[in-house]
C-alpha cells in the first residue's frame, strides 16, 4: 500500500492540528511505516480512508492515538543530561528545599510534561529522595503526563531496560531497582511519590486544578519542543508562566529551541546549561499595588493576599451594594475578574478580587473566586480560609465543597477530601468532576474497586453531556475531550501493574 505525496503532507498537517508535532523528512518512512500498519490493524482499505476517518472525528480514537503512538519519540533515560541533573541536584532543588522549610511550608510540585516512560519524574524522585533526609513529613508532588498513552501505561509498570540505566550510577541503580529477569523495577516507594497521567501539550488545558498543572515549582519539559511547531511551543510556553508559583522554573532540554517572548519567564544562563524563572510577583506588580490601592500592602505576601475585609455579619451581596451604580460597577468587575481567571491570570485576578472585596462587597462565589486564585498560586491554606469563609455566606455552594476537595486533597488531608467531595454529591449527584476526584482519591488509597466505581459514574455522566460544552470546573475542557481523556487514564490505570482490579 503506497502512500502518495499529498496525502503524506495531508497526514503530516493533520498531526500538526492535533498534537503539534512536525515530522521531519527523516521520519517520513516511519510515518509511512506506520500508516501502513495502522491501515492493516483497522481494516481501512488505504492509507486515504484512515486519512478520512481521521479528519472526520475530533475524538481521540484508536487509529488517531496509534499514529501518535507511531511518530511520536519516546526516547528516554534515568538522569539523562548531566549538566541538568547536575543543576537539579547541587542548585535548584537545594535552594527551593531551604526556601520552603525557611517559609515552613514543606511542599514541592514538579510536572514532568512530555514524560515518556517516566524516567525523568522518577530521576527526579530519587534526587529528592537523597536531598530530604525528612521527606515523609513533605507533601511532594511529582507528576508525568505524555500524549502517547502507551508509554504513560509503562511509566505507571515502572520495570525498565538496562538501556535506560546508561547515565545511572551503580549505587542508585541498586538502591533504587530490583532486578526482576531482563528487567529492573522502581522501588515502590518511588512509584507511590509520582503519579502519571494523559495530556496533549497542544489541546489540553493547564494550568488546572483538575489535572494538578497549578502552583507548580518545576516543569520539566525536555526534549518535547523539539519536535513540536514553534505556535505549540509559544501556547506552552504562557500556559507554563501561569502554572508556576512564583521564582518557579521550566527547564527544556538542551535541544530544545528557546527563542520565546514571554515577559513573566527570564532565562538564567549558566556556562553548561540554562532554565526559565518566573519574575516574581512582587518585582512585577508591587507598583501597580501600591499605586492603585495605597497603604495597604506589606512585603509579605501573606498580607498581600489575605486583605481583611470590613468585618460584616453574612449577607448576600445584593443587600451590601448602596445603590445601582455601585450593582453596575461590581458587575462590570465582576466580569472583568471572570475574564482574568478564564485567562489564568492569577495575579491580577487576585487584585481584582481583592479589591472588590475591599469595595465591601463579599458574596459565597467571590470569596469561592478568591480560593480559586489561591488554590492556583500556590497558597492552599489561605485558599482553605477563603473556602471557608464561602461556605459561611452559602452552606449549599456545592462548587465551593469540590474546589475545598481538591485544596485538601493537595494538602494531603485525604479523608476531609473525600468528606468535601461527598457533600459536592450530596448537593449534585450529577456533578462529574466531584465523581472523577473522589476516584483519584481511591486510586491514591489503593481502592481500585471503589475508584473504578467512582470514575465510571464521572465517565457516563460525561458521555451524556454534549460533547462540545464546557465543563464548569474543568479549566476549560469540553465533556467529549473530558470522557476521552477519563478513558485513556482508565486504561491507563488497568495495565498499570499493582493497580490491577
Ligand atoms: C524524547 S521524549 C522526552 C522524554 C523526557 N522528557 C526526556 O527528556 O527524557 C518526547 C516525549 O514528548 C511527548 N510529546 C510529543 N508531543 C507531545 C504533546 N503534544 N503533548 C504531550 N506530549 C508530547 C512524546 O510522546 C514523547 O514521549
Amino acid at each position: 500500500m503506497g502512500l502518495d505525496a499529498s496525502c503524506e503532507e495531508a497526514f503530516c498537517k493533520l498531526l500538526v492540528q492535533r498534537t503539534g508535532i512536525v515530522l521531519q523528512n527523516h521520519q517520513l518512512s516511519n510515518l509511512r511505516d506506520t500508516v501502513r500498519k495502522g491501515c492493516e490493524r483497522f481494516a481501512f482499505r488505504d492509507a486515504v480512508q484512515y486519512l478520512h476517518a481521521l479528519q472526520q472525528s475530533h475524538d481521540l480514537t484508536p487509529p488517531l492515538e496509534y499514529l501518535i503512538a507511531g511518530v511520536t519519540v519516546g526516547e528516554s533515560y534515568f538522569f539523562r543530561d548531566s549538566d541538568q541533573m547536575d543543576l537539579l541536584r547541587n542548585q535548584l532543588l537545594p535552594e527551593m528545599i531551604a526556601a520552603k522549610r525557611a517559609s515552613g511550608n514543606l511542599s514541592l510540585r514538579i510536572w514532568s510534561a512530555g514524560c515518556s516512560q517516566g524516567q525523568e519524574i522518577y530521576s527526579v524522585a530519587i534526587l529528592l529522595r537523597e536531598l530530604i533526609p525528612d521527606i515523609d513529613k513533605w507533601h511532594i508532588h511529582l507528576m508525568g503526563t505524555d500524549i502517547n498513552s502507551e508509554v504513560v501505561a509503562k511509566a505507571v509498570r515502572g520495570c525498565y531496560s538496562e538501556w535506560s540505566f546508561r547515565s545511572t550510577s551503580v549505587h542508585l541503580l541498586d538502591r533504587w531497582f530490583t532486578r526482576k529477569g531482563h528487567e529492573y523495577e522502581i522501588h515502590p516507594q518511588l512509584k507511590r511519590m509520582v503519579r502519571f497521567g494523559y495530556l496533549n501539550l497542544t489541546v489540553d488545558v493547564y494550568p488546572s486544578i483538575l489535572s494538578e498543572t497549578n502552583a507548580l515549582d518545576i516543569i520539566l519539559c525536555r526534549n518535547v519542543f523539539i519536535y513540536l511547531d514553534q505556535q505549540a511551543v509559544q501556547r506552552s510556553m504562557a500556559q507554563y508562566a501561569h502554572c508556576l508559583v512564583d521564582g518557579g522554573v521550566v527547564i527544556l532540554g538542551a535541544s530544545d529551541p528557546i527563542h520565546y517572548q514571554h515577559t513573566n519567564l527570564e532565562l538564567v544562563q549558566n556556562s553548561r546549561t540554562g532554565y526559565f524563572r518566573k519574575v516574581s510577583f512582587f518585582t512585577a506588580l508591587l507598583p501597580v499595588y501600591t499605586k492603585t490601592i495605597p497603604g495597604i500592602y506589606s512585603e509579605k505576601l501573606c498580607q498581600l493576599v489575605d486583605v481583611p475585609v470590613k468585618s460584616s455579619p453574612p449577607r448576600s451581596a445584593d443587600k451590601t451594594l448602596k445603590s445601582y451604580e455601585d450593582k453596575r460597577k461590581v458587575d462590570g468587575e465582576m466580569g472583568g475578574l471572570v475574564q482574568l481567571i478564564n485567562d489564568a491570570n492569577w495575579h491580577d485576578a487576585l487584585v481584582q478580587v481583592d479589591r472588590i472585596l475591599l469595595e465591601g462587597t463579599e458574596s459565597s462565589d467571590l470569596w469561592q473566586m478568591k480560593a480559586k486564585v489561591l488554590a492556583n498560586i500556590g497558597s492552599l491554606e489561605l485558599a482553605l480560609q477563603a473556602c471557608e469563609r464561602s461556605l459561611k455566606l452559602n452552606t449549599v455552594n456545592k462548587t465551593t465543597y469540590f474546589l475545598m476537595g481538591l485544596v485538601l486533597a493537595e494538602l494531603d488531608k485525604l479523608p476531609e477530601a473525600a468528606e468535601a467531595f461527598r457533600k459536592t454529591l450530596y448537593l449534585d449527584h450529577a456533578f462529574l468532576e466531584a465523581h472523577y476526584e473522589m476516584g483519584m482519591l481511591k486510586v491514591r488509597a489503593k481502592d481500585m474497586s471503589g475508584a473504578f466505581k467512582c470514575l465510571e459514574n464521572s465517565l457516563r455522566l460525561a458521555k451524556r453531556g454534549n460533547p462540545e460544552f464546557k465543563l464548569h470546573n474543568a479549566a476549560g475542557m469540553t465533556y467529549g475531550r473530558f470522557a476521552q481523556v477519563l478513558e485513556k487514564e482508565m486504561e491507563m490505570l488497568r495495565g498499570g501493574e499493582g493497580v490491577k482490579l
